[in-house]
């Protein structure tokens, strides 16, 4: 048995960020004692509350200090105290970025026990996993504002797609979709309206098919992809989308799959130069941070994505398969799925049945 000791760093961050990540933390603990591992957990206290304190939304050294952990464990950014794109600027999308996480994984699955809101739908029919561009498109940050205040006032944000980014992130997805029982690849484009940036990504698409002729894959409109996830989910599998597109996707793909309280994701830097991240797909939920009530599914879920990341596949396959034992019991839910538990309550079920 390995004593392998991971060092990860955790940044439970605003709002229900600091309800569901210490739970995940507490199952993660168990889970790498009962691996015969350890997981090594320091709290970095970054977030809106330090912003308001220091001005800062994390200490001026925070790459160097976040270089030397294994990996990153995330709540959620973002507290009605400050602007959001500031939160989001100044924290979520500089560790994605300069930690090179390129690829923003999000698994979208209907879990036995929990009633999709799409009526008659079963664990068999939703079944996707959404391989986000996590470093440029939309989310570039290139742009500007002018005449502040003015009739005249303009904002501009620019869209950045390059080949070397659109090409990895579509190599990731083929790679994905060879591994699955499907091997069915979308790509969502708008290259009709987006005759520039998404034309490009639609041809580097084409190019990257032919290195896997065993994938079956097409492109659909993103307005037309995210209308199939709600009316056909089970022809889909993996998802390859830009930046905002898998944003937008894989808010529906968590919702369609019981609540946004259940999708979890991984930030993931896949050359391994830096730490990857992983954390739920939802926000600090200002409307029910405080109650105690907030699902710690996704939250737990992207733990088992970090230990998978790890190398620690058996346990993390111990962790998703408790939750999916307690869902599908279905006596320890979150009101967000129609019972009465805490976050505490599902997050003690969870434990329980990691043995
Ligand atoms: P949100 O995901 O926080 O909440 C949307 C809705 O889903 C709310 O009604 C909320 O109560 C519900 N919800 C979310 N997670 C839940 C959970 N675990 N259990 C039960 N219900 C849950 O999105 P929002 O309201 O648009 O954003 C709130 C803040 O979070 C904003 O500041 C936003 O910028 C930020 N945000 C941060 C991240 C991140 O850190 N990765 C992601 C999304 C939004
Ligand atoms: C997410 C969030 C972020 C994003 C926001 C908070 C910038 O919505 O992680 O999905 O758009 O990536
Ligand atoms: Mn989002």
């Amino acid at each position: 048995m390995s004593r392998q000791t991971y060092r990860i760093a955790v940044i439970a961050g605003d709002g229900i960020g600091q309800e569901v990540i210490p739970a995940g933390v507490d199952i993660l603990r168990r889970a790498a004692g009962q691996g015969g591992f350890r997981c090594d957990f320091t709290d970095l206290p970054w977030g809106c509350e330090f912003y308001l304190k220091t001005g800062r939304m994390m200490d001026a050294d925070w790459l160097e200090r976040l270089q030397a952990f294994d990996a990153i464990y995330l709540g959620a950014i973002g507290a009605p105290g400050v602007s959001d794109s500031i939160s989001a600027r100044e924290l979520l999308l500089p560790l994605r970025q300069r930690l090179r996480q390129f690829v923003n994984l999000r698994p979208m699955r209907l879990m036995p026990g929990i009633d999709s809101p799409l009526g008659g739908r079963t664990a068999a029919d939703i079944d996707m996993i959404c391989v986000r561009e996590n470093s440029e498109g939309e989310y570039c940050g290139i742009g500007g504002r002018a005449h502040m205040g003015t009739p005249d006032e303009l904002a501009e944000q620019t869209s950045i797609f390059t080949r070397r980014g659109i090409e990895r992130i579509a190599r990731y997805g083929f790679e994905i979709a060879r591994t699955r029982p499907r091997k069915l690849l979308a790509s969502a484009t708008k290259s009709n309206a987006l005759q520039h940036s998404l034309v490009l990504w639609d041809e580097v698409v084409e190019e990257v098919a032919r290195d896997y002729p065993d994938v079956t894959w097409r492109k659909y409109y993103v307005d037309a992809i995210a209308a199939r996830m709600v009316t056909h989910p089970q022809t889909l599998d993996v998802i390859i989308a830009s930046n905002l597109f898998g944003d937008i996707l894989t808010d529906i793909g968590s919702a369609i799959s019981g609540s946004l309280g259940v999708g979890p994701s991984g930030n993931i830097n896949p050359d391994r130069t830096a730490p990857s991240m992983f954390e739920p797909i939802h926000g600090s939920a200002p409307d029910i941070a405080g109650k105690g009530i907030a699902n710690p599914v996704a939250a737990v879920w992207a733990g088992a994505m970090m230990l998978e990341h790890l190398g620690e596949p058996a346990t993390a396959a111990r962790v998703v398969s408790a939750i999916g034992r307690v869902l599908a019991e279905g006596s320890v839910k979150t009101p967000d799925l129609g019972g009465e538990a805490t976050t505490k309550e599902m997050a003690a079920a969870i434990a329980a049945h990691l043995e």
